[in-house]
């Protein structure tokens, strides 16, 4: 049986904050008019308009769930947190690394820190947002199986329209310190490992991370850490109601010509029904349902990398879809990191290649 060989995902029996909802990640990009175009197609609706920024929301109560402000480079900041007690959000205040607590002027106000992340990335920790009136969204459809029919005289017509998105499900960061980065998330915001991915030698490549509500089930992971050798944003995701709105989301976005980057599948890890989409600067968004649920007693696995590990049907992840892109930032992150950071060293890299095909 594989083990884990260092500290590294584990959990913190005395975190600082405990987050009970992903609440929305923050996009710089140069065109609003284009990033609007993908994220409408993708199922979300704007709800606050600036000169500087959109906000935009899906069906559920959530003021809004992703924000783009307008930058002359397209790039992810980072995302939020919500904490359930103000009392938690004023010992995060109180890290070096955070602000101190400030009111939002964003809609469904609320107060928030903002902190940045060992790789860098912007975490604000969020409190006291008000909710608004959910959208409605159709049912998730009744299935006939040879032992029970739900439906009888009666047809499926799932409509091909803009995803009806759900939820702001999880999002994954590629970092190049795993073990300070995974250590800051359990240790702040105490998320708990559901599952990790190791080299045959023990090393952690990817962790899910699920937040810790106690005996209320909790998706499989809402962040996920990547071992990488700069911090880069992997990509984010939003629930449907079921698989039969992950495959019509696919054929909408392919009606409007967007880029596919990997789907229709089943993950293993988690079980999602997923589909990759690319954004306009290549970023990845995914449709999923039917995702695990873990009480904040399951304990966490640990399973053998490899790109075949990613999907249980469907195609096998295309190589393109974690290749890194060869530029001069990142041959100068990779001669960076070597020698220098005991996460990445020639032989981890060499496995995890040889690991994804
Ligand atoms: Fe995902």
């Amino acid at each position: 049986m594989i083990s884990l060989a260092t500290p590294q995902p584990s959990r913190c029996s005395d975190p600082t904050s405990k987050a009970v909802e992903l609440a929305y990640l923050t996009f710089e990009h140069p065109s609003l008019e284009e990033a609007e175009r993908f994220l409408t197609d993708f199922g979300l609706h704007v709800t606050h308009r600036a000169d500087d920024g959109l906000w935009f929301r899906n069906t559920g109560p959530s003021p809004f769930c992703c924000v783009v402000k307008r930058a002359p480079k397209a790039r992810f900041v980072g995302f939020a947190l919500a904490v359930a007690t103000r009392e938690e959000l004023d010992a995060l205040s109180r890290l070096p690394e955070a602000t101190s607590i400030e009111p939002m002027d964003t809609p469904g106000g609320g107060e928030r820190v903002r902190l940045n992340d060992p790789a860098g990335f912007v975490v604000e920790a969020v409190h006291g947002r008000s909710e608004v009136e959910p959208l409605a969204h159709r049912a998730p459809l009744r299935l006939n199986s040879p032992a029970a029919q739900s439906r009888i005289n009666d047809g499926q017509r799932a409509a091909v329209a803009p995803p009806e998105l759900t939820k702001l499900g999880h999002v994954v960061l590629e970092v190049p310190r795993f073990q300070d980065s995974c250590a800051w998330y359990t240790r702040h915001f105490g998320l708990l490992p559901s599952d990790v991915q190791v080299l045959p030698d023990g090393s952690p490549m990817v962790v899910f991370l699920r937040m810790d509500l106690g005996a209320t089930p909790s998706d499989h992971h809402t962040v996920a850490i990547v071992q990488g050798f700069a911090p880069h944003f992997e990509h984010c995701a939003y629930e449907v109601v079921d698989a039969d709105a992950v495959a019509t989301g696919q054929r909408w976005m392919q009606e409007r010509r967007w880029h596919h980057a990997w789907g229709v599948g089943r993950h293993i890890l988690g079980s999602q029904v997923f589909d990759y989409w690319n954004d306009l600067w290549g970023a990845k968004h995914e449709l999923y349902s039917d995702g695990d649920v873990f009480t904040s007693d399951h304990p966490m696995g640990v399973h053998e990398v490899s790109r075949k590990a990613m999907s249980q049907w469907g195609p096998v992840m295309p190589r393109s879809f974690i290749r890194p892109e060869l530029s001069l930032a990142n041959l100068k992150a990779l001669a960076r990191v070597f020698g220098r950071n005991p996460d990445v060293t020639p032989g981890t890299l060499y496995r995890l290649f040889k690991a994804m095909g």
